[in-house]
């Protein structure tokens, strides 16, 4: 079976105070085993050290973004090799804030999971769909082409975890309904079996995200094709917690 994840996204939020202590939180936790749930939170970058060096041995942490390339004259960017050498195992690409504000590509973030993963890294690589292309019936289309990009420089499978995350979802309380995300993840699956192999589409991760909150994750997680979840906003409180718990 594949193993439940839980990914926690705080994208571009916290104070060192608050980070700690959503870490002493995290750390006081009743949560299943790593057998059965693998947890990665996803501080900014500043923060990583202090939350690796803090954060319980049975969670992991993920950077939010890594250049695309060897590092060198790229002013404000982050290299794979850096998360590396500081012993940061995750990284997530192609998170749709990327994609929409900083005009990520398909092919861009296809890039970036090739040499993330060339590194060593293991990538949690995000598609998902506009409001505007789910309306005029382009869904499936849409992350088809996102996740070929990506899959067209994957070399080690057991290395990513997909993450849908339909961008009408992200933020907006408007959570995407258990039929809504089975139906894309088992489309995203059958992708896989069709283009990739049998073997892939069983066992990788299809995760979801958009609004995910302590309420609404356990129908979610009911879903045969819901292997966990990438939560933003409830990833920075405590019910974060009971999202962990929905794993079983
Ligand atoms: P919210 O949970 O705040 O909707 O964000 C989801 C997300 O973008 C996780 O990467």
């Amino acid at each position: 079976g594949r193993k439940f994840f839980v990914g926690g996204n705080w994208k571009c939020n916290g104070t060192n105070e608050e980070v700690k202590k959503i870490v002493s939180t995290l750390n006081g936790a009743e949560v299943p085993s790593e057998d059965v749930v693998e947890v990665v939170v996803s501080p900014p970058f500043v923060f990583l050290p202090v939350v690796k060096s803090l954060l319980r041995s049975d969670f992991y942490v993920a950077a939010q973004n890594c250049w695309v390339r060897k590092g060198g004259a790229f002013t404000g960017e982050v290299s794979a090799e850096m998360l590396i050498n500081l012993d940061i195992p995750w990284v997530i690409l192609g998170h749709s804030e990327r994609r929409a504000l900083l005009n990520e590509s398909n092919e861009f973030v296809g890039d970036k999971v090739a040499y993330a993963l060339s590194q060593g890294l293991k990538v949690i690589a995000c598609v998902g769909e506009t409001l505007e292309q789910r309306e005029s019936g382009s869904t499936l289309e849409v992350v088809a082409a996102q996740t070929k990009a990506i899959a067209d420089q994957v070399t080690n499978w057991a290395n990513v975890v997909i993450a849908y995350e339909p961008v009408w979802a992200i933020g907006t309380g408007k959570v995407a309904s258990p039929a809504q995300a089975q139906e894309v993840h088992q489309d995203l699956r059958k992708w896989l079996a069709d283009n990739v192999s049998a073997e892939v589409s069983s066992t990788t991760r299809i995760i979801y995200g958009g609004s995910v909150n302590g309420a609404n994750c356990q129908v979610l997680a009911g879903q045969p094709d819901v292997d966990g979840f990438l939560v933003g906003g409830a990833s920075l409180k405590p019910e974060f917690v009971d999202i962990i718990n929905s794993a079983s």
